[in-house]
């Protein structure tokens, strides 16, 4: 008969090996515990139920089986922590080597992003005209058929409103987008801080029925108005020369045309010595030399009867105080600057145009 020792200690030696089969198919801490609670487990562990079934030996055998029991007890308990703390360690080192960064790479500098190029020209605008003591006013986008036209001498029916056809605000009666900035010379006036001296320019977006290569339902202009006393033609021609120069450069001369506008007499027409050419004659002068830039004139007396007229009183006496006005369009001047032959580069926001024009 078989000494029950020797019978513990060949099922020890089983144990040890079923133990290695199961830890190293273990991969995972859930598949470390179910190996404890296999080999371990309190209520049907397979060591636990050894050391349970040492009740029915003898004392001495008792003894010896418990010690080697024990043994393979902390042994798996060792063999466990050992395969568990080399887990987290593996994994450990494999999210470093994944998380890695290379501090020696050369940084990724952030999209910067840029004015659009006809903020650029307003803003080089207003730089020029506040150097030369002007202040700049904001006008009103939405406004009426008073401020359009009326107020500047265009009554209902005049044959120049058919030049500036709009957009009308649908359930705002009489509400309209402005055709041009000289709104801005009617809101100021009728608002002013200190009549009747005038010295403005007032930038902004502007809206007509006009959709082609040189022509965009929505654009931008800006407006001057200088009114007192004594304001003379010369002076509208200085200001406007000088103006010109400081924009694109000494060298191009101005020509003044006559020409015709309801809110100015005598209108005038500014063409500026073609910048592509020199003045030689090219396409984009059409072979003239010139380049039209701006429309103006003198302030016409009627204009400032109307804003007399909406005010109450004679704030503006055509006896005593005189103005020049011009107006001209911000894409002419950046298409002119840059050589750009349409306008709708402008507003298609695609970044191969924009991308261009210095930051
Ligand atoms: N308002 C005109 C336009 O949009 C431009 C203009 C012409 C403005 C003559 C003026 C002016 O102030 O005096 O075409």
């Amino acid at each position: 008969m078989s000494d029950p020792l020797d019978a513990l200690q060949a099922k020890v030696r089983a144990l040890r090996e079923e133990f290695e089969r199961a830890l190293g198919e273990a991969r995972d801490p859930q598949g470390f515990q179910a190996v404890k609670d296999r080999f371990l487990g309190r209520k049907s562990g397979a060591v636990t139920g050894l050391l349970r079934s040492l009740a029915g030996l003898a004392e001495d055998a008792r003894r010896d089986a418990g010690r080697e029991l024990n043994a393979l007890k902390q042994d798996i308990e060792a063999r466990l922590d050992g395969a568990r703390e080399a887990l987290t360690a593996r994994s450990r080192d494999e999210r470093l080597a994944h998380e890695r960064v290379d501090v020696t790479l050369p940084g990724r500098p952030p999209v910067l992003g840029r004015r659009h190029p006809l903020t650029v020209v307003r803003e080089e605008l207003e730089e020029i005209f506040l150097s030369m003591g002007y202040e700049v006013y904001d006008g009103a986008e939405t406004d009426d058929d008073y401020h359009c036209f009326e107020a500047l001498n265009m009554p209902p029916d005049h044959p120049a409103r058919d030049m500036q056809d709009t957009f009308y605000v649908a359930g705002h009666s009489g509400a309209l987008l402005r055709t041009h900035t000289s709104t801005g010379q009617i809101r100021y006036m009728l608002s002013n801080p200190h009549p009747p001296v005038v010295r403005i320019i007032c930038p902004g977006k502007v809206f007509r029925r006009d959709d082609d290569i040189t022509h965009s339902p929505m654009f931008q202009q800006v407006e001057a108005l200088v009114v007192g006393p004594g304001i003379t033609l010369g002076d509208l021609k200085g200001s406007i020369e000088a103006f010109l120069h400081a924009l694109f450069g000494p060298q191009y001369p101005v020509r003044f045309r006559s020409s015709f506008f309801p809110y100015t007499e005598p209108s005038v027409e500014v063409d500026l010595g073609c910048i592509v050419c020199g003045g030689k004659g090219c396409r984009v002068c059409k072979g003239t030399g010139w380049l039209e830039i701006m429309g103006s004139g003198m302030v016409h007396p009627a204009v400032f009867e109307a804003v007399n007229a909406r005010l109450g009183r004679m704030v503006y006496d055509p006896e005593e105080v005189t103005g020049f006005a011009f107006g001209l369009g911000i894409e002419r001047v950046a298409m002119m600057k840059h050589g750009i032959d349409d306008i709708r580069l402008f507003y298609g926001s695609d970044l191969r145009f924009l991308e261009q024009f210095p930051a």
